[in-house]
């Protein structure tokens, strides 16, 4: 597996990281996102949205949509499974986003793995007392092999 482990020890420190890895993204690639409550999932989103050119503020979970639509240099699709179910997924038409023209980013993976893309970023975000963050970048799939070269080492 190719994976890197890196700590953080704040927001900001957590935001920079989300935004140097986005900037090795491409069109139809998925961020699938694992991790307790708390554990900054959504930081590390925002820091994804600034590097689209998307204001992080005005990043948050979905509650009362099933996802969120961002608007930058490509669309950011922003999913938290904590809320929905599989079923709310195929009504929806995940596949469209999964897979689609801009990134998905997915929090609450773990929850409905089983829908997950194949080849898919895992991001694994743990808290590691009071403000320290570990933070876990895997590439999964083949697909993804190439690419994690020019990532390895950057972040
Ligand atoms: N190193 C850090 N990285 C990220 N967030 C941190 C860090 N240290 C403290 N925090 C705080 O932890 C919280 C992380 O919240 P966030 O909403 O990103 O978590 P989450 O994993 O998305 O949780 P949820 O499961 O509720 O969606 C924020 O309040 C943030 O300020
Ligand atoms: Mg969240």
């Amino acid at each position: 597996m190719l994976t890197q482990e890196r700590f953080t020890y704040s927001f900001d420190e957590t935001l920079a990281l989300g935004a140097a890895f986005a900037g090795f993204l491409q069109p139809g690639d998925a961020v699938c996102l694992f991790g307790d409550l708390g554990a900054g999932k959504t930081v590390f989103v925002k820091g994804m949205a600034k590097a689209l050119g998307i204001p992080p503020e005005q990043v948050h979970s979905p509650t009362f949509t099933l996802m969120n639509i961002y608007e930058g240099r490509m669309p950011l699709y922003h999913f938290d499974l904590y809320r929905i179910c599989a079923d709310d997924l195929f009504g929806l038409g995940y596949e469209e986003f999964f897979y689609g023209k801009g990134i998905a980013a997915i929090e609450w993976s773990e929850r409905l793995e089983a829908l997950l893309p194949r080849d898919c970023w895992q991001v694994l975000l743990a808290h590691a007392g009071d403000d320290k963050r570990s933070i876990t970048i895997t590439a999964r799939g083949e697909s993804l092999q190439a690419r994690w070269q020019a990532l390895k080492g950057k972040l």
